[in-house]
């Protein structure tokens, strides 16, 4: 799947917009600045490396958060609904983990962690569009994305750090000293992480919904074994003037196929 070169900049605006309303105070400003120094990487990050997973596409990662805050701020109305005590977390809080839950996603400072993978049959036979960049050392998503943020001298709240560690819920088994407790005293006391969870899968799986199903609806006699990105929709528009300077040392390969 490919997003055209004005939804990625739409995209892009929707992002910062969602700061500028929904962030205060000195966090604000830093967090613009964070965004606008990695702009060129963040706005064509991919969601993920894998074509089965979510969003593995130029622009998927923006597109994915996007929906992540909305998804986010229409789950809390349902759980507002159903009574949970909302006066637990901020509207703040709940955007800022939205924004930021996957940042770890981009790498380090200096190096992007999904590349494109360069070994043909797995990209051919495994879906994967991106490979880990080895320059950088190991870390989890969440971890990396909250060593960003106090790098960049950006604060987050407990309940922010809690809800950004979490957002995976239980499919990550390191979440399970959080989420599976049984005793109340260790329970969250938000239920902030929940709904970021929740926002979280539901976008993930309506981006599975809208690249997949129509291959599946529209009998296509089966998935070609090498479909690829680039055999999946009409001629791309991507590489127009505004994104044409891109200097990104893993996304230049990428459009330069495209
Ligand atoms: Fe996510």
């Amino acid at each position: 799947m490919k997003l055209s070169a004005e939804k990625i900049q739409s995209n892009w605006v929707e992002f910062n917009t969602n700061i500028e309303q929904h962030i205060t105070g000195d966090r604000k400003q830093k967090l613009l600045d964070f965004y606008k120094k990695y702009e060129e990487r963040i706005s064509l990050m991919p969601a993920s490396h894998k074509k089965e997973y979510h969003s593995a596409f130029p622009g998927g990662y923006v597109d994915h958060v996007n929906r992540v805050v909305k998804a986010a701020l229409s789950m809390s109305a349902v759980w507002d609904g159903f009574g949970a005590d909302m006066s637990t977390f901020t509207q703040e809080e709940l955007v800022f983990s939205a924004i930021n839950h996957d940042l770890g996603k981009m790498g380090d400072s200096e190096h992007e962690s999904y590349i494109p993978q360069t070994d043909k049959w797995r990209r051919d036979k495994l879906g994967e569009e991106y490979m880990h960049n080895k320059a950088i050392a190991f870390s989890a998503v969440p971890d990396r994305g909250l060593f960003l943020l106090q790098q960049h001298d950006i604060k987050y709240t407990f309940n922010e750090m809690i809800a950004i560690q979490t957002h995976d819920g239980l499919y990550d088994p390191a979440n399970e000293k959080y989420l599976k407790s049984f005793m109340p005293e260790t329970k969250p006391r938000t239920s902030l992480p929940f709904i970021l969870h929740q926002a979280d899968m539901m976008a993930a799986r309506i981006e599975f919904e809208i690249e997949w199903l129509p291959k599946f609806k529209n009998n296509l006699g089966g998935l070609k074994s090498n479909f690829t990105l680039g055999t999946n929709s009409g001629k791309s528009n991507i590489k127009n003037k505004a994104l044409g300077s891109i200097k990104s040392e893993g996304l230049k390969n990428i459009f330069d196929k495209l």
